[in-house]
């Protein structure tokens, strides 16, 4: 049988992901194949249970490193149960988040070195990577205006920090996909819903063709 193909999405807060990982899905169903949307952290039973730890812990939060050491630990169990096994079966995974964020926000914004998240990521996930990861990119003015139509009840604990760490998080995420440019796809998400799916699906062309 022929394996499936993993598909993360990454991009700041209100770069859009969510809505894009539904309408990709469908686009790719429409095609006839096989496709599981999921989530990080999150995705199994396990790792949302440290999604709740991670996003809504009560009193101080955690470290920079706590934080990093449970995201790998949530990737972990969700790569060994969910993404994996979708793969094998022939299934398409579409991620929202992955790798990236744990590069970007532990490592860029909250200051762990690279070498040091892609170790967590050796050890906990054999270092699985996507085939592809679409990056979606908007400008602060539009991600602020989503933010404050989507987040009306309060942000998480990340989502709420200061507009410094997450300058300093899309700056990571625009170098990763710099310095790897066949792993990365930078699509704009600046647009409408559609004209955003349309961008991530001409992205997803050549795999689709392999
Ligand atoms: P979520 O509500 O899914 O946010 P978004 O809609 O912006 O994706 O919350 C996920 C939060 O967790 C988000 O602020 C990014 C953060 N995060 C990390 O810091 N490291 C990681 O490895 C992952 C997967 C997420």
């Amino acid at each position: 049988m022929t394996k499936g193909k993993f598909i993360a999405l990454e991009g700041g807060e209100g770069a859009g992901k969510s809505t894009q990982a539904r309408l990709v899905a469908e686009a790719l169903r429409a095609r006839g194949l096989e496709v599981v949307i999921t989530r990080e952290p999150g995705g199994t039973q396990g790792a949302e249970a440290i999604r709740n730890l991670v996003l809504h812990a009560e009193g101080e939060g955690w470290g920079p490193r706590a934080e990093a050491l449970l995201f790998a630990a949530a990737r972990s169990d969700h790569v060994e149960k969910l993404i994996r096994p979708a793969i094998e079966r022939g299934s398409w995974v579409i991620c929202d988040r992955y790798l990236d964020s744990s590069r970007a926000y532990q490592g860029g914004g909250g200051g762990l070195s690279d070498a040091d998240i892609r170790t967590l990521h050796a050890i906990g996930s054999e270092g699985l990577l996507p085939d592809l990861t679409l990056l979606f990119e908007v400008s602060p003015e539009i991600s602020a205006t989503r933010l404050a139509r989507r987040d009306v009840d309060g942000t998480d604990r990340i989502g709420g920090r200061e507009a410094a760490y997450h300058t300093r998080v899309a700056d990571a995420f625009s170098r990763f996909a710099d310095a790897e440019p066949a792993r990365f796809a930078r699509i704009d998400g600046n647009g409408t819903p559609e004209e955003t799916s349309a961008l991530a699906m001409a992205a997803l062309e050549q795999l689709l063709s392999a």
